[in-house]
């Protein structure tokens, strides 16, 4: 298929990477162009713009850090809205909440094309091995027809309703991701306090009852954050908190949970700066024990 992709981030980059493997015809664009070039040299075009990217696309794909980003690519002579072609079927596989996904949806209705809501569970070594879990929100006559690219980069599909179901349940995975980083995080320097090493406790949390994929790939940076690249910003953590809180809010629900976490990754993100990835939620904690002027990382 045709398929056009905008956002190569950390996750878009492995995510269009499979799609140009799985032999769709693949046009790509990003902001920052240079982060394209892997791509390029694999046989993707790179367009100029979100509007050069998606002509004569079938399905458009975009992968961007939020609302504002999607926006940023939607309108204007250089937004993909002015060159959508009639019968495009959009996957919003970003995390931007229910509200965003059903806002995107109408315009891009008014517009002559389909949107999905489709974001996504797993980080980046997930998304490389096309193993993320895609949550879809929409039409079932779109999704088949995007149904190729999809599982080009997920391993399960799951159509959980109209539009802005599979948003609204993404938040609820992300609660739990959250909850679990800053659970494993407190385990892990209890047992240090305690005296045992940090591996040793890894390897009883990764053995125990709450066992997990996300136990698993977070392993390496858990136990060497600072020999392991970034794969999920604490600054996107919390706009994912930040969204489900305000879903919380609206249903009338208490999310005590998501708001412990919530303060945790604000917290995180001061000592240790928002780029990083969620695992220093840990070393922030060892950085408060320590004093402002101990060194906690050690
Ligand atoms: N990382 C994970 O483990 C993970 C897992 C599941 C879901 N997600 C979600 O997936 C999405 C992407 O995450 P990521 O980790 O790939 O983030 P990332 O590495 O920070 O990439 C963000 C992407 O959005 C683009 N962008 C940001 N602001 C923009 C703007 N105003 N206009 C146009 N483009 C803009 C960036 O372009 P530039 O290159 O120009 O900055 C980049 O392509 C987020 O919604 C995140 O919550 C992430």
């Amino acid at each position: 298929m045709k398929v056009a992709f905008i956002g190569i981030g950390k996750m878009g980059l492995p995510m269009a990477g499979n799609v140009l493997r799985a032999g769709h015809d693949l046009t790509v664009f990003n902001r920052t162009a240079s982060r394209s070039d892997p791509l390029r040299d694999d046989g993707a075009t790179v367009a100029t713009s979100a509007a050069e990217a998606v002509r004569g696309a079938e399905v458009l794909v975009t992968m961007v850090a939020d609302g504002a980003a999607v926006e940023a690519q939607l309108e204007g002579d250089e937004g993909f809205l002015a060159e959508a072609p009639d019968g495009l079927v959009w996957l919003e596989m970003s995390t931007i909440g229910p509200i965003a996904a059903r806002a995107f949806a109408a315009r891009a209705a008014e517009a002559g094309i389909q949107m999905l809501d489709a974001p996504v569970s797993g980080s980046v070594a997930v998304a490389e091995a096309a193993g993320l879990v895609a949550m879809v929100g929409g039409p079932s006559d779109a999704l088949e027809r995007a149904c190729p690219v999809l599982e080009a980069m997920t391993k399960a599909q799951f159509h959980l309703g109209e539009t802005g179901a599979g948003a609204a349940m993404k938040l609820g995975v992300n609660v739990m991701i959250a909850s679990q980083t800053v659970a494993i995080s407190e385990a892990l320097n209890l047992a240090e306090a305690a005296g045992i090493e940090r591996a040793d406790a890894y390897d009883v949390i990764a053995a125990g009852a709450l066992a997990s994929p996300f136990v698993e790939y977070k392993r390496a940076a858990f136990l060497d954050p600072d020999g392991t690249p970034p794969a999920f910003a604490l600054d996107l953590m919390r706009k994912d908190l930040k969204l489900a809180l305000e879903q919380g809010e609206a249903a009338g629900l208490p999310l005590f949970g998501a708001g412990a976490a919530a303060d945790a990754m604000t917290v995180a993100a001061g000592l240790e700066g928002g780029d990083e990835d969620l695992v220093r939620v840990a070393d922030a904690l060892r950085r408060i024990a320590a004093g402002t002027s101990g060194d906690a990382k050690n």
